[in-house]
């Protein structure tokens, strides 16, 4: 274990797991539709290659990259950095993500997709943080429900580091206080 990981809460097998049951549980209900995978940069990378592999549909990859921002207005403001690059129009989307927070992040995205003439655009993300949400929204696809703890790896960072943990675990306290 990494000396800044106070403990592991999902191993790499157990993430795998979850990965190969979302991903079949997608394969089942979104048989015979247009599916594109729109993952968001950077966090979503690890968990995002491994579901796409355990889906047995024909799908399409595409990327945003979006940081949010205070901002006076009570939706919040959300800063696209990267669009996605495919046509959407008329397509059934799932957006992939490392964690679910507040929510504003992927309100925000998911409206910016509908917007764009998405058929329809539901969620999948690795980790999910219910008692902190103040937008909403609510994933399809959920790997791990988790209480409010500031978690590394499997993508998730702080300050950039610990992406590529292959697990998930709780950053020490002293690491950021
Ligand atoms: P919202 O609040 O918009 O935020 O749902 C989602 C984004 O916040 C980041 N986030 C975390 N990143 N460990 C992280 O590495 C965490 O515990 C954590 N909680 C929230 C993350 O970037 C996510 O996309
Ligand atoms: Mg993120």
């Amino acid at each position: 274990m990494h000396k800044d990981c106070k403990e592991i809460l999902f191993t790499h097998d157990q993430i795998v797991k979850r990965c190969e049951d979302i991903g079949t549980q997608i394969s089942e209900e979104y048989k015979g539709k247009n599916v594109i995978l729109v993952g968001l940069l950077k966090g979503s990378i690890p968990f995002f290659a491994e579901l796409a592999q355990h889906i047995s549909l024909d799908v399409e990859f595409d990327f945003m990259a979006v940081s949010s921002y205070e901002g006076t207005e009570s939706t919040g403001n959300v800063l696209v950095k990267k669009d996605i690059s495919n046509d959407i129009t008329g397509k059934d989307i799932i957006i992939v993500e490392d964690i679910l927070d507040t929510g504003k992040t992927l309100h925000t995205v998911r409206a910016m997709l509908l917007e764009k003439g998405a058929a329809s655009v539901e969620i999948a993300t690795l980790l999910n943080k219910q008692e902190r949400r103040l937008y909403p929204i609510q994933a399809k696809y959920v790997g791990f429900e988790i209480p409010n703890a500031f978690v590394i790896g499997y993508g998730m960072d702080y300050n950039e580091n610990y992406r590529n943990l292959p697990y998930v675990g709780v950053l020490k306290e002293e690491v950021y206080s």
